[in-house]
């Protein structure tokens, strides 16, 4: 159990921020990281070829040790769209084959596999609530639902690691077989899961995988990372900037233009990758993750949210068990549905969560204090009177 880090960050005593799902606060540490970023780019004749290539390296390294992965297969991306992109362009699909998703799942995530199912003359195969909460289920097992769903007309399955409305959980290890028993590829992204909760790249072996650092890694918007694995390797990328290519640390010998790509996932890399201010705050951001450590975060977290859990059950509102959602995740839902201005009013509080689908989520984070939720449950017991 993580003692509490509210002072890490710049929270006031009267702000009730139980909204991480969403987008995660910065450390201090972030913030100063992303300072002196902007002083590098303030005064261009202090930028170094460190500024351009070491830091790159170093959070592709941090990323990589954070999900058990090779650095050389970590790519700098903008946001998970981009990664979602890159998996789009390489993988192959066939007429009338299937892209499996998930019911409500996050748009970033269907609009891509729409657009590749129409080009393709290929179709969307969406695992449904219904199918997940069917017989015999006390709440959503997407990882049976999706172990019916995969068969030998699928081409792509494509997920998360738990439902972004509600941290309903898929077990990975499991669906990752199943997809290759099948002869499916497998999509994952984790920005609702990666920084929060254990993940084994190694293990899982998925073929591409995406993750935004601006929810549970703690890091800035505009940044993420995108594990590719080896044999797509020589794909194509989605835009070719110069610091791609082989040999371009030579700036001076940019010009003499080269075919062949910078080694391993690098090609993948977005234009402008190195970012002064950006990279170094998603470096301070992940080392302080992997500090705290990944189950350390899950285990304190899962102590949280199953705290919370017991209340919100005590006011009748209903949660999925503890074994078929992500410790770090809580998505609540209201016998009568929940009321159009209640997040307004909980604002007004300062008091702070969000509606996706017809669930609360409610995602604490190292940095909220019992008094926090004390707070929110008052406000929850008067809407509930
Ligand atoms: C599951 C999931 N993926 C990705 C994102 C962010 O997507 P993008 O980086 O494409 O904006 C979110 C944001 O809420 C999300 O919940």
């Amino acid at each position: 159990m993580i003692e509490n880090q509210r002072h890490l960050f710049d929270i006031a005593d009267d702000v009730a921020y139980l909204n991480c799902a969403y987008m995660s606060p910065l450390m201090k540490s972030v913030q100063e990281a992303g300072r002196t970023g902007i002083a590098v780019k303030a005064q261009p004749w202090t930028i170094t070829q460190e500024d351009f290539f070491t830091r790159s390296a170093r959070a592709r390294e941090l990323f990589a040790e954070l999900i058990n992965g090779d650095p050389h297969s970590v790519a700098l991306v903008p946001a998970a769209s981009y990664g979602l992109a890159i998996a789009a362009r390489n993988l192959p699909v066939g007429r009338d084959q299937e892209i499996v998703v998930l019911e409500d799942q996050f748009p970033s995530n269907v609009y891509v596999w729409r657009e590749l199912a129409g080009r393709s003359d290929a179709h969307m195969r969406t695992v449904t609530w219904a199918e997940a909460s069917g017989a015999g289920n006390a709440g959503t097992d997407w990882t049976s639902a999706l172990t019916e769903a995969i068969s030998e007309r699928t081409a792509i399955v494509a997920l998360g690691h738990c439902h972004w409305t509600d941290g309903s959980l898929v077990d990975l290890a499991q669906v990752a077989e199943r997809c290759r028993e099948a002869g499916a590829a497998l999509v994952l992204d984790i920005t609702q899961s990666g920084g929060a909760w254990p993940f084994d790249v190694s293990e899982v072996r998925p073929d591409f995988l995406v993750c935004a650092c601006y929810k549970w890694l703690m890091g800035p918007y505009t940044m993420g990372f995108l594990h590719v694995d080896p044999k797509w390797h020589g794909g194509e990328p989605l835009e070719h900037s110069w610091i791609a290519r082989k040999g371009s640390q030579d700036f001076g010998g940019l010009v003499a233009y080269q075919d062949a790509f910078q080694p391993g996932a690098e090609r993948f890399d977005m234009g402008e990758r190195a970012n002064f201010h950006l990279m170094p705050m998603a470096a301070a951001a992940v080392e302080q993750i992997l500090e705290w450590t990944v189950p350390d975060i899950a285990e304190t977290l899962s102590l949280k949210t199953r705290a919370i859990a017991e209340r919100a059950a005590s006011l009748g509102l209903r949660t999925d068990p503890l074994h078929l959602r992500a410790g770090h995740f809580l998505g609540v839902r209201f016998p009568q549905g929940i009321r159009s201005g209640l997040l307004a009013d909980l604002a007004a509080q300062k008091i702070y969560v969000s509606v996706r689908g017809d669930a609360m989520r409610i995602t604490p984070h190292l940095y909220n204090t019992e008094a926090d939720v004390d707070r929110l449950f008052e406000a929850l017991k008067r809407e509930t009177l």
